[in-house]
């Protein structure tokens, strides 16, 4: 099925509203949501919906959160999410830091007690948009086997980054510490599709193909990803005082029960250091310069982060955004589950 951006946002916001986010959440919501989809990160878009709508209707998402934000220091602040969307709250704490960031070259923002946050590219690109540098990273359920283990520890915890450039690129990176993000599974599970032996064990710690086998995750290069992952944990989770590693809650074990999430923004003035255009030129030229590049056999040209996902927005823009069927049935039916994902294994669906 193919829906234009604007349709899949209307029928994103409609239904995170019924589940009963107020219509001002559920716009933010959705414009995360339908920014994933449009920019191809599919795993992390309209598909999750369900399970969103059915947290918030039990409770799990705080419906009316009392977000509070406090300055803990010059460039420091904390934004208390009280279990609300970590949607919202990602995004109005990004606001607050742009806002720091302008007056004192940086700002290091930690977000507490909140909700999944979904694409990181989302709250970075914001920054980029003001003219910042930005880092987010978050913590996620523990899915992932640490270096050598056969037993989950951490999460995906994923890492994102962009910078603004003198013209209308903007760099977007913005991965999972994983070889492989858990909505990639889900995205191969609904499409009945096998995934490569790369990313993930079964319950026996041996590596699977079959996207319904999946036990846990593998970190990307090895005891690399697995140093980053925790360092993710580290700034996100130990730093801001909320559970950590094994103790991260499961996106499905009890849906009434708020996440306690934490996650960190960085952003950077560049007008603070090198100055805001020569380093937005400097930015321009290392993409020329990348752009460059004689491609290597199988490639037709050498893309900086984020280009791609662009590129997709764009033919989106022309043919309208590919959605699941069963995906957009379920947006467009009234239904909201009360048990469909409730205490379900993490890794069952
Ligand atoms: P990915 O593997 O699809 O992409 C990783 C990065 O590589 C992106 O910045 C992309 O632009 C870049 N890239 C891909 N192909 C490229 C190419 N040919 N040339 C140059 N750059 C290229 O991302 P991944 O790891 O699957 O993560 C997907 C999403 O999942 C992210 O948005 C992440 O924030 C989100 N996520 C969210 C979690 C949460 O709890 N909120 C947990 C884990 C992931």
């Amino acid at each position: 099925m193919r829906v234009t951006k604007e349709d899949l946002h209307q029928l994103i916001q409609n239904k995170i509203h019924k589940a009963g986010l107020s219509e001002d959440q559920a716009a933010i919501v959705s414009d995360v949501l339908t920014f994933a989809d449009a920019r191809g990160i599919h795993s992390h878009g309209a598909m999750r919906v369900e399970y969103y709508s059915e947290r918030i209707a039990k409770g799990g998402i705080t419906q009316n959160p009392k977000f509070e934000f406090k300055k803990t220091g010059p460039s420091v602040g904390i934004f208390e999410g009280d279990n609300g969307s970590g949607f919202v709250a990602a995004e109005k704490a990004m606001d607050h830091a742009i806002e720091i960031a302008k007056e004192t070259g940086i700002a290091v923002v930690g977000i507490r007690n909140i909700s999944h946050s979904g694409a990181l590219a989302y709250y970075v690109e914001r920054a980029a948009t003001h003219d910042m540098v930005a880092l987010s990273m978050c913590q996620s359920d523990p899915m992932v086997v640490p270096f050598g283990g056969s037993e989950p520890y951490f999460g995906t915890n994923p890492i994102a980054f962009a910078a603004p450039s003198n013209d209308d690129r903007i760099i977007t990176f913005d991965m999972a510490t994983t070889v492989q993000a858990w909505g990639k599974i889900l995205h191969a599970r609904s499409r009945k599709e096998s995934i490569p032996d790369s990313w993930a064990v079964d319950e026996q710690g041996n590596s699977t193909t079959d996207s319904t086998k999946v036990n846990a995750l593998l970190p990307i290069a090895g005891p690399k990803g697995y140093g980053l992952m925790m360092m993710v944990d580290i700034l996100s989770g130990v730093l801001l005082g909320v559970p950590f590693g094994k103790h991260v809650s499961s996106m499905y074990h009890d849906l009434s029960k708020g996440r306690e999430l934490g996650q960190l923004h960085v952003v950077i003035n560049p007008e603070y250091f090198v100055g805001l255009d020569t380093f937005k030129k400097s930015i321009s030229t290392m993409l020329d310069e990348i752009k460059e590049i004689v491609p290597s056999e199988g490639f037709k040209e050498v893309n900086y982060p984020g280009e791609r996902g662009r590129m997709r927005e764009q033919k989106y823009e022309e043919n309208g955004i590919e959605i699941v069927d069963d995906i957009y049935n379920y947006l467009v039916s009234d239904d909201i589950h009360f048990d469909y994902y409730d205490h379900k294994n993490k890794f069952a669906e």
